[in-house]
């Protein structure tokens, strides 16, 4: 039965203003087309600045997303516009310092990934944000993205099993072109402690512990091994291809991410004691090959039915998608969403400590000495 509000109480919920919350951006670069599209069409925010180091990229952010007033010094910006929150879209390695000024300006924080390059700076910024009573949020996007909802349903509702595998493979064609060849530009993100992955490492792992059965371990996870190389050799690219196994409880977690196999992929694989599933965040599909009412001769060929079905609609979707430009940040728009939501109404957000913490400290014993293969 549909619930019918009586005609005050229609009224009340009509004329209740949602709280608008007063936000700003620092970092006008790449990622933060997404942010101001979003910031554009936010009924909870009211974007009242934006700022980069160069004055050409604010111009551009200015007039396309009607940002509010551009700045090129984000302390002048936290002092003359009190933003509520701040979005911080710049080179890992200047998020805690700007981050630190944010919050002490008495700004929520939403943060790109990684948001610090190591656990111990994360720690201390968490304790500058217990300081001045403000969220923390780093952005992990890809957690929301539909196909890893319905990955994450069919993991809670049972229809997997007991989760015994997971698997989160990237492999994209960095040495070839793109901003992180360039020899004579290269980007800061090669200073990071994992070099050019660095920028990738954090979705591959917050997917990979949102999907794996939680353990009791402090850590988060029990074990890690992991293979680091530089198969394209040279100074430029630290690493060009991570292998690593994570292992919780009985469960075991593969992290992969190479430069060699083609073509371009984000895919994601969750093993089960009852079925699989899998996605790939850039071709977006959903697969879940279960046992299915027919009994166990028909099953397998009902799961290809079922599959090729899918991959055709898919291949529709995704077409439409390529015209409509669309791309893989529909969880980006999502996490921020439901985080301006939270925010503005004095809630906590989607985002908290545990996952930001766990999600640091495997990056960093990835990368541990001790644990490489
Ligand atoms: N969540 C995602 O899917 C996703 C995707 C891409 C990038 N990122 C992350 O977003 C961050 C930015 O990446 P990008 O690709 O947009 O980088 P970018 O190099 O395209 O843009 C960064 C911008 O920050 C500006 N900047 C640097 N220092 C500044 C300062 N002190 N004050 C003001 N502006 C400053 C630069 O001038 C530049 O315009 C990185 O942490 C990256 O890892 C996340």
């Amino acid at each position: 039965m549909t619930a019918v509000l009586n005609p005050t109480a229609q009224a009340l919920s009509k004329s209740t203003p949602k709280p608008v919350l007063k936000a700003a951006v620092i970092g006008t670069g790449v990622i933060s087309k997404q942010h101001l599209s979003f910031l554009q069409t936010c009924d909870r925010a009211a974007l009242v600045g934006v700022c980069d180091l160069s004055p050409a990229a604010v111009d551009y952010a200015v007039k396309t997303f009607q940002s509010g007033k551009g700045y090129t010094d984000y302390t002048q910006m936290l002092a003359h516009e009190k933003p509520d929150i701040v979005h911080i879209l710049t080179p890992p390695q200047t998020h805690l310092p700007i981050a630190t000024d944010c919050l002490r300006a008495g700004a929520h924080v939403i943060c790109e990934k990684p948001i610090a390059p190591t656990y111990k700076e994360f720690k201390d910024l968490w304790q500058i944000s217990r300081e001045c009573d403000r969220y923390l949020i780093e952005d992990h996007n890809y957690r929301f993205n539909g196909p890893v909802r319905s990955l994450q349903a069919l993991i809670e509702d049972g229809t997997l099993g007991e989760v015994q595998e997971v698997e989160i493979r990237m492999a994209l064609d960095l040495r070839s072109g793109g901003r992180y060849a360039d020899e004579n530009l290269p980007s800061p993100i090669h200073k990071m402690p994992a070099g050019v992955i660095h920028d990738f490492i954090t979705h591959l792992s917050y997917l990979l512990l949102s999907l794996m059965p939680h353990t009791d371990h402090p850590e988060g996870f029990d074990r890690v091994s992991a293979a680091w190389s530089n198969h394209g050799g040279g100074d430029l690219f630290k690493y060009d291809d991570l292998d690593a196994l994570v292992i919780s409880g009985q469960a075991h977690g593969r992290i992969r991410f190479s430069s060699y196999t083609a073509p371009d992929c984000f895919a994601i694989t969750v093993r089960g004691s009852r079925g699989y599933a899998e996605t790939d965040l850039f071709q977006p599909y959903l697969r879940c090959v279960v046992p299915r009412s027919v009994g166990k001769q028909l099953s397998p060929l009902v799961n290809h039915f079922y599959s090729g079905w899918e991959l055709m609609s898919a291949s529709v979707r995704n077409f439409r998608s390529k015209i409509m430009q669309r791309n893989a940040y529909d969880g980006l728009h999502y996490l921020l969403g439901e985080t301006y939501a939270a925010l503005s109404e004095g809630k906590a957000p989607l985002i908290g400590f545990e996952d930001m913490a766990r999600t640091s400290r495997l990056v960093e014993a990835l990368l541990a000495q001790e644990n490489r293969l």
